[in-house]
C-alpha cells in the first residue's frame, strides 16, 4: 500500500483527493455563473483586461474561468449540498456573499424585505433591529442612543424609516440574518444592486476573511486565502501546486484567472498578438496598483511627446487644436464630369446641429461640402441622406438629380466566382490615392478643440470646413511621410507587408486596390504612429508599454468610422475592430494626437501576482508541457478569423520587437490556425487534444468551452474527443445574450451560449453494441436527470427560492450522460471509434453517434414533464405541443429569455417555433396566448394547429369574447378528432393553463371555466 505523506507546509494529506471526482463533474450552479458572466460583460470598461485590447473579441469572462478552475479542484463529496455551499461561498455568489457585495443596502431596507416576504415575524425582527434615537455630542465624542422595539411591523417601519438600524447587540451575526433575508430576493435583483466579486476582492484584501472557517472545516484544509486554498487542493489532488494550462490562450482571460488564483500557469497560442495580450495581462494586471499607476504615467509621457511632435500639423493660426479629421472618397460623375464627395450621411454632430451642405462649385467642377452649425431638426433629418446608398451615388446639380452606380465607376466584373474591377492596385509606397484614380480622398470637416480647452481632459469642440491652411498642413504631413518612409521601414517602425488574400483580407484588396498593410493608414496616422512606435521601442520599459501599439493602431486607421451618435450625439470615431471584419469605409475619421489621450488606460485593476508562469507561441498540437488541468476555448466554427485580422497589427509590430517578444514568430501562422468545422478542423482538433491528453496525468482533467450553435456540434465534439483519447464526464451550459437589437429573423435577438465540457482520459478499452449502448444511455440519462431534479427539490426544502438546475442544465446533462456512456467505448459494433472520428463525413450525414444523441435528447425530454402534467398526456403530445406547454411553465416562473425558447425548440424538434411566439426579443420573449391567436390564426401550424392545445386555446378565447358556452362546446367537438377520447386530456390542458397563467383573472380564469365546462358537458 502506498504510504501517505503529510505536506508540512500546508498541513494537508498529499494525494488524498487523487481519485475523488471533482465538483464540476457532479454539480455546478451554471445559472448563477451565467448571470455573473453577463454582469461582467455588461460592466464594459470595468472588465479587468479589456483595457489592454478591446479589439480582441470573444473574451471569456473571468468569473466563468474562475468557476471552472475551482470546480476542477474542489471535490464532490458525499454531501453535495455542502459542496455547493462551499463553492458558492468561495465564488461569493451565495447570500452571505451578497451581503458583502451590497454594502450600501441599509438596515431599514433589509427590514422591509423581511416583512414583505415574512422571513421573520415582527416580534423576531425586533430582536435584530432597533431605532436610532439620538446622536449627541458628549465632549467631542459622538454618542448614539438606541431604542429597542417590541415588534417591528410595517407601521413601525413607516414611522421610523431610515432610523431603523441593526440592533447594537446583534454584532457580527447580523450577516447571517441579512443573508437569510436576501435569500428571498431574486438573483437578478441582487446582482443589479451589487458590485462584482472581483471588484470587492481587488479593493479589499480582507474581503474573503469570513469564509475560511467554513471552507476549511468542510475540506480539511487550513487556507486563509485563495492561493493557499488552491495550493492545498492541488497537493491533495495532484501532489503539488496545481498546474493549469490553456493552449488556445487568445487574450489570456483563462490563464490570467488561473495565475490570479495562484496556479502554476501555462499559456500558448501560435498567434503573436494573442501571446502579447496574454503576456501583458500577466505583467500589467499582475503588478501592484502603485506600479501600474507609475507605468501609466510613463505611457502618458510618451503620449504627450507624440502630441508635442504633432502640434505643428494639427494647430490653426488661433491656437485651436484638431481633434479629428473627417475624410471621404470622391469620384467623377460620368454624366456631368463633376467630382462628387461620397458620404452616406451628412450629419456630423446631432448635438451641435452640425451637418454638411452640398454646394456646387462651377469653377472647379465639383460639389463642395459646406459645414453648417446649429441646424434645425428638419435640416438634420434631411441631412441623414448623404450622396451614397449601398449601390448608387445620387446628387443634385442645378435642380437636376443625377444617379450612377458605384459598381459601374469601379468597373466591377465577375467571371464565374472570380470578381475583379478597374481599380489601380496601390504600389507599396503609395500613402494616398493618385491623381486620376477612380476614387480620390477629400478632407471635408475638422473637429477642433478650442485653444483654451485642448489641454484639458474635457474639451470644448466645434466643427469647421477645411481651409486652405488645413489642406496645406495635410500636404505637409504627406510630404514628411514620403521623405521618411524608407527610413522608418528600415527601422521597422511602419508596415512593409503585403496583404495576403483571405476571407476577410480580400475586402481591402478588392474594394480599394490596397495591397500593403500600410495602405490602411492615412499619412497623418502613419506619421503619428511611427513616432509613437519609436518612442515606445526606445523606452526602457518598452515591453510593458508595447500593448499600447495595437490599441493605438485599432483606433487610428482608414477603417475608423465616424459615429455621429457617439459622445451623446457630439460625434466621434470608432475603432477598426468595432466589427470583426476589415470593411473599408467610404468616409472615415482620423484622430488628431490629442484624440489618442483617452486611449491610455491599461487594465481596469491589478494586483501583485507571483505564481509561476510561462507563455509559448506553439500550436496546441506541439505543446510539450505537462498540465494537471487544461482549460481551453478553441475556435469552433468561429466568426472571428483571428489569424487574418491580427495581420493588421503584425504588419506593424513584427520587426525587432522588444524582448521577450523577439523570441516569438511574428507571423499569423495561417496554416496552423484551427478554423471552420470541416475535415481539416476535425483532424487538427484530434491532433491537438490528443497531444493535450498525452500531456496530463491519469487523474488530470480538461475543460473545453465552445459556442453552442446547433445540435450537430455534439456529434462533432464527441468524435473529436473520442479520437483524442478523452471521455466526456459532464457538460454545462452558460447563456449570454449579445443584445436585443442584433440582426436576426423577425427581430429576434442574437443569442449566444457557451457549452462547458468536462473531459477525462479514456479508461480501459471497452467494446459494445449499438442496441445495448442505447439502453445504457437511457438509464444513464434518466439517472442523471432524476438526481439533478432531486437535488433541486432538496435545496428548495432548505429555503432556496430559485432552482439550482434549470431545464437547460437538465438537457445539457442529458447530452453529457449520453456522451459519457458513448465515449466510454472504444469499439462499437466492431468499429474502432477513434479512427471513426477522423473519417471524412458528408454534410448532413447522420451516423450512429448522431442517432444515439438524438435518442438521449428524447429520453431527457421525457423526463422533463412540466410540473402538473401527467406523464400519460405528455407521451401523446407532438414536439410543438410539448414546447408550448413547457414554455407556459417557464413563463409562470417569470422567465423570458429567448435563449430558453430556442433551446427547447431545438430539443423538442419544433419545425418553426417562431410561429408560436408573440415576441422574440432576447430578454422579453413570450408565447402567443389564446388572446394572441384569437379566433382564426394558428390552425395552420404543423404539429400544433390540429391538436388539442390549439382547440383549448380557441375555447378560452371564445369564452373571453362572451360566446355562448354551448356553441363553444359544439365547435370544439368538431375541431378535435376522437373528441370523446381526448376530452380528459383537454380538461387537463385547460386546468394546467389555468394554474400556470393565474386562476383569478385573464386567460387563466377562462381556462378554468373551460375545464369545468368540458367536465360537466352532457351528452
Ligand atoms: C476563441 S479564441 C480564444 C479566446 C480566449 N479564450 C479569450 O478569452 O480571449 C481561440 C484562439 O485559438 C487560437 N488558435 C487557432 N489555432 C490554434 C492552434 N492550432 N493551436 C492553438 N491555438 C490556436 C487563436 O489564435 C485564438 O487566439
Amino acid at each position: 500500500m502506498a504510504t501517505v505523506a503529510k505536506n508540512v507546509t500546508a498541513g494537508v494529506t498529499l494525494g488524498s483527493l487523487r481519485d475523488t471526482p471533482t465538483l464540476i463533474e457532479r454539480l455546478w450552479p451554471a445559472q448563477k455563473i451565467s448571470r455573473e458572466s453577463e454582469a461582467e460583460r455588461k460592466s464594459v470598461a470595468g472588465q479587468t483586461l479589456t483595457g489592454l485590447g478591446g479589439y480582441w473579441k470573444g473574451r471569456k469572462p473571468l468569473i466563468l474561468n474562475r468557476a471552472c478552475i475551482l470546480g476542477a479542484l474542489l471535490p464532490a463529496t458525499s454531501d453535495p449540498a455542502k459542496d455547493l455551499e462551499v463553492f458558492e461561498r468561495l465564488m461569493m455568489i451565495d447570500d452571505r456573499g451578497f451581503v458583502e457585495r451590497c454594502k450600501s443596502r441599509r438596515a431599514h431596507e433589509y427590514a422591509a424585505i423581511a416583512l414583505e416576504h415574512r422571513v421573520y415575524t415582527p416580534v423576531e425582527l425586533a430582536k435584530f433591529f432597533a431605532v436610532r434615537d439620538r446622536v449627541s455630542n458628549a465632549g467631542g465624542t459622538k454618542v448614539i442612543s438606541y431604542r429597542t422595539l417590541d415588534r417591528l411591523d410595517s407601521d413601525v417601519l413607516h414611522e421610523f424609516g431610515r432610523d431603523i438600524v441593526w440592533h447594537p447587540s446583534i454584532q457580527t451575526s447580523f450577516h447571517n440574518v441579512a443573508a437569510r433575508i436576501l435569500s428571498h430576493v431574486p438573483y437578478d435583483t441582487k446582482i443589479d444592486e451589487s458590485v462584482r466579486p472581483e471588484y470587492l476582492e481587488t479593493t479589499d484584501p480582507n474581503a474573503h476573511d469570513y469564509m475560511w472557517d467554513m471552507v476549511n472545516s468542510h475540506l480539511g484544509t487550513s487556507a486563509n486565502s485563495m492561493p493557499q486554498l488552491v495550493e492545498q487542493l492541488g497537493i491533495m489532488r495532484f501532489g503539488h501546486l496545481p498546474q493549469v494550462g490553456d493552449s488556445f490562450s487568445g487574450s489570456g482571460q483563462i490563464p490570467y484567472e488561473a495565475l490570479r488564483m495562484g496556479c502554476d500557469t501555462y499559456a500558448s497560442d501560435p498567434n503573436p498578438i494573442a501571446a502579447l495580450l496574454t503576456w501583458s495581462s500577466f505583467t500589467l494586471a499582475g503588478m501592484s496598483p502603485a506600479d501600474l499607476d507609475e507605468l501609466m504615467v510613463e505611457l502618458q509621457r510618451v503620449e504627450l511627446s507624440v502630441e508635442k511632435a504633432m502640434e505643428r500639423y494639427e494647430t490653426d493660426a488661433e491656437g485651436n487644436r484638431a481633434k479629428a479629421f473627417l475624410y471621404c472618397l470622391e469620384t467623377k460623375c460620368p454624366d456631368t464630369g463633376y467630382m462628387i464627395p461620397l458620404v452616406p450621411s451628412l450629419v456630423i454632430s446631432p448635438k451641435n446641429g452640425t451637418i454638411g451642405r452640398l454646394v456646387p462649385n462651377h469653377v472647379e467642377r465639383r460639389i463642395d461640402i459646406e459645414i453648417v452649425n446649429g441646424a434645425s431638426a428638419a435640416e438634420l433629418k434631411a441631412a441623414a441622406a448623404g450622396t451614397v446608398t449601398s449601390e448608387y451615388v445620387i446628387y443634385e446639380l442645378d435642380g437636376v438629380e443625377h444617379r450612377f452606380s458605384i459598381a459601374s465607376v469601379r468597373g466591377d466584373q465577375r467571371q464565374g466566382t472570380v470578381r475583379s474591377n478597374g481599380l489601380r492596385p496601390w504600389s507599396g509606397d503609395d500613402i494616398e490615392p493618385r491623381d486620376g484614380d477612380i476614387f480620390g480622398e477629400r478632407l471635408y470637416c475638422v473637429q477642433w478643440a478650442t485653444e483654451e480647452s485642448w489641454t484639458r481632459g474635457r474639451q470644448d469642440v466645434f466643427y469647421a470646413a477645411p481651409t486652405d491652411e488645413d489642406r496645406q498642413r495635410d500636404a505637409l504631413v504627406a510630404q514628411v511621410v514620403r521623405e521618411n518612409l524608407a527610413k522608418w521601414r528600415e527601422a521597422g517602425l511602419v508596415p512593409d507587408m503585403r496583404i495576403e488574400p483571405g476571407l476577410k483580407t480580400d475586402d481591402p484588396i478588392r474594394t480599394r486596390g490596397w495591397t500593403n498593410w500600410l495602405h490602411l493608414f492615412h499619412p497623418r496616422q502613419i506619421l503619428m504612429l511611427a513616432q509613437l512606435h519609436k518612442l515606445i521601442k526606445e523606452h526602457p520599459r518598452a515591453n510593458e508599454l508595447y500593448f499600447f501599439m495595437p490599441r493605438a493602431l485599432d483606433n487610428n486607421s482608414r477603417l475608423n468610422r465616424w459615429a455621429n451618435g457617439q459622445g451623446g450625439g457630439l460625434g466621434g470615431p470608432k475603432g477598426t475592430f468595432d466589427n470583426q471584419a476589415l470593411n473599408t469605409l467610404i468616409n472615415f475619421a482620423v484622430r488628431g494626437s490629442i484624440g489618442v489621450r483617452s486611449l491610455v488606460g491599461g487594465p481596469a485593476r491589478s494586483s501583485d501576482l507571483n505564481a509561476a508562469r510561462r507563455i509559448d507561441t506553439v500550436p496546441g498540437s506541439q505543446v510539450t508541457v505537462d498540465r494537471d488541468i487544461w482549460i481551453t476555448d478553441p475556435p469552433y466554427a468561429d466568426a472571428v478569423v483571428y489569424h487574418e485580422l491580427t495581420e493588421f497589427f503584425i504588419s506593424w509590430l513584427r520587426r525587432d520587437p522588444p524582448a521577450p517578444f523577439n523570441e516569438w514568430t511574428w507571423d499569423s501562422r495561417r496554416p496552423l490556425a484551427i478554423q471552420g468545422e470541416g475535415e481539416d478542423f476535425r483532424r487538427k482538433m484530434v491532433e491537438t487534444y490528443g497531444n493535450l491528453a498525452a500531456h496530463m496525468p491519469a487523474n488530470g482533467i480538461q475543460i473545453v468551452m465552445f459556442t453552442h450553435q446547433s445540435g450537430a456540434v455534439w456529434a462533432d465534439m464527441a468524435q473529436i474527443f473520442w479520437g483524442a483519447g478523452l471521455q466526456v464526464s459532464a457538460a454545462w451550459y452558460i447563456a449570454t445574450e449579445t443584445g436585443s437589437n442584433a440582426p436576426g429573423k423577425r427581430g429576434a435577438g442574437l443569442v449566444q451560449g457557451t457549452v462547458i465540457l468536462v473531459l477525462r482520459k479514456l479508461g480501459e478499452p471497452e467494446s459494445g453494441y449499438e442496441d445495448e449502448i442505447a439502453q445504457e444511455v437511457r438509464a444513464e440519462v434518466a439517472r442523471q436527470i432524476d438526481t439533478m431534479v432531486g437535488l433541486n427539490q432538496s435545496l428548495k426544502g432548505v429555503g432556496r427560492i430559485e432552482n439550482l438546475f434549470e431545464d437547460a442544465d437538465l438537457q445539457m446533462a442529458g447530452y453529457a450522460a449520453a456522451l459519457r456512456v458513448l465515449t466510454g467505448y472504444t469499439r462499437i459494433d466492431g468499429r474502432d471509434m477513434t479512427a471513426e472520428a477522423s473519417r471524412p463525413r458528408k454534410k448532413g450525414e447522420k451516423g450512429f453517434v448522431e442517432r444515439i444523441i438524438e435518442f438521449a435528447v428524447q429520453v431527457a425530454n421525457e423526463h422533463m414533464v412540466p410540473g402538473n402534467l401527467s406523464g400519460r398526456l405528455w407521451q401523446q403530445l407532438s414536439g410543438s405541443e410539448r414546447f408550448y406547454l413547457k414554455m407556459v411553465d417557464l413563463e409562470a416562473d417569470g422567465l423570458s429569455k429567448l435563449d430558453n425558447y430556442q433551446n427547447f425548440a431545438r430539443a423538442f424538434r419544433v419545425p418553426d417555433y417562431t410561429a408560436l411566439m408573440a415576441d422574440t426579443r432576447a430578454n422579453s420573449a413570450r408565447l402567443k396566448s389564446s388572446m394572441d391567436f384569437k379566433r382564426r390564426t394558428g390552425f395552420e401550424i404543423p404539429d400544433f394547429g390540429s391538436g388539442i392545445i390549439r382547440a383549448v386555446l380557441y375555447g378560452i378565447w371564445e369564452l373571453s369574447a362572451g360566446t355562448d358556452p354551448q356553441l363553444i362546446l359544439e365547435q370544439v367537438r368538431d375541431m378535435v378528432e376522437n373528441y370523446l377520447r381526448r376530452r380528459e386530456d383537454m380538461i387537463e390542458v385547460a386546468e394546467y393553463i389555468g394554474a400556470m397563467r393565474g386562476r383569478e383573472e385573464g386567460e387563466g380564469r377562462f381556462a378554468i371555466i373551460l375545464a369545468n365546462l368540458l367536465r360537466n358537458e352532457k351528452f
